[in-house]
């Protein structure tokens, strides 16, 4: 059998196609490119994430559309799946997706533990998987995979850059606040290796379980820290409750920490985030004429206010546009897939974004503090971060 007439993997695992292959007639490729290209949209569209997993969706069917509705000369079928941010049925889902529904890649997810089990799946089924939010770091490090790549970031790099920022301020002691899962926890390991290289010190960590919000225990805990700055890790509906009951507490430490503490919440969280600093890898005024078509055209058809999610979505589509021009649609052509991909230079509403050996962002993590409403962009906190990549063997 000829690579020309070989019978996707996809196609296998869902038992179509076989006919095609058995017959030998040449139109295992020609069919398969005559279909539409389905992309599965594996996110969070219910609970305290639902609005960064739409925000995702709304910025990837953009880009489809200033596409024309084609990638790489192909029709694009989407398929949504609401994962809820429930990592107990994430490997489940995933097989769904793939399976069941024939997903030929997947965009996916928000939540870090939910991107376990998408990760499980698809290296076990070679599917191609673009992760435009969940930063756990172990999937580009010690279990990356030739067919894994992020537009978003490890959850390393936003806390790592934060902790720099504040250790060039010559803060020594700190607090970190979170939920009690890979993306909270990772973040304030980076948070604290940044502190560290000004001999700050996380004196104490606390915690409760993810989703929750019944901050008033944790709140309580801080006076008694005597700490300079507390750093957090919350996002979505979480963070909007947490920055307004952080500032209702009166508390004297400046709260911080990674930016999504006050993204895409800024109008939900109102006077209480004035003045907050956060690291991240976008803000809302960057100055490039990418940011600003982007927030245009973003705006105009969703009537919403960009966010970083919706740059992560963006940027997975157009990862995946990039990848798939290269192969004119042909997704079974991998060699030259992630050949494409690897190499990408993506014009990013966020600056230059490109990828490093473990198919993961490299890019400014920007210091921003919450001004009229925005999240503007104050200075740069760590210039083109790579995560380290550690364990990662793709070379
Ligand atoms: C995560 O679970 O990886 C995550 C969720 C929301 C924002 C950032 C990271």
């Amino acid at each position: 059998m000829t690579t020309l007439f070989r019978p996707s993997r996809r196609r296998l695992l869902t038992g179509a196609g076989t006919l095609a292959a058995a017959s030998a007639i040449p139109t295992g490729w020609a069919i398969a490119q005559a279909k539409p290209l389905k992309v599965g949209l594996m996110l969070p569209y219910s609970g305290t994430f639902a609005k960064l997993g739409e925000n995702i969706t709304l910025a990837v069917e953009l880009l489809i559309a200033e596409k024309g509705g084609k990638l790489g000369g192909r029709d694009v079928q989407i398929i949504k799946l609401d994962d809820e941010s429930k990592p107990e049925v994430g490997p489940q889902n995933a097989e769904r997706l793939i399976k069941r529904d024939g997903a030929d890649v997947v965009i996916g997810t928000v939540h870090s533990g939910v991107q376990m089990g998408i990760h499980k799946v698809v290296r076990e089924t070679g599917t191609l998987c673009i992760i435009p939010n969940a930063g756990a770091n172990a999937v580009t490090r010690e279990l990356c995979a030739k067919n894994v790549f992020r537009t978003s970031f490890t959850n390393w790099q936003p806390g790592y850059g934060m902790g720099l920022a504040l250790a060039k301020k010559g803060i020594k002691k700190a607090a970190w606040v979170t939920w009690d899962y890979a993306a909270g926890n990772e973040s304030g390991a980076g948070f604290r290796e940044g502190l560290e290289t000004g001999g700050g010190k996380v004196v104490q960590e606390l915690k409760l379980p993810f989703p929750q919000t019944n901050f008033q225990p944790l709140l309580a805990q801080i006076p008694g820290l005597d700490v300079e700055v507390v750093g957090a890790f919350f996002a979505g509906g979480g963070a909007v409750q947490f920055v307004k009951e952080y500032k209702a507490a009166g508390l004297k430490a400046p709260l911080t920490g990674s930016g999504f503490l006050t993204d895409g919440t800024l109008e939900a969280q109102g006077a209480a985030a004035d003045g907050l600093e956060t690291a991240l890898h976008y803000g809302d005024g960057i100055d490039n004429p990418k940011n600003a078509a982007f927030r245009k055209a973003f705006k105009d058809k969703t009537q919403r206010d960009a966010d970083v999610y919706a740059v992560q979505g963006y940027d997975a589509a157009q990862l995946l546009a990039i990848g798939l021009e290269a192969v004119k649609g042909n997704i079974e052509d991998e060699a030259n897939l992630y050949k494409a991909m690897r190499a990408a230079k993506i014009d990013s509403p966020r600056g230059p974004l490109t990828l490093s050996a473990s198919q993961e962002t490299v890019h400014n993590i920007y210091l921003r503090r919450v001004e009229n409403g925005q999240n503007k962009v104050v200075g740069i906190a760590a210039p083109n971060l790579a995560d380290p990549g550690t364990g990662c063997k793709l070379a």
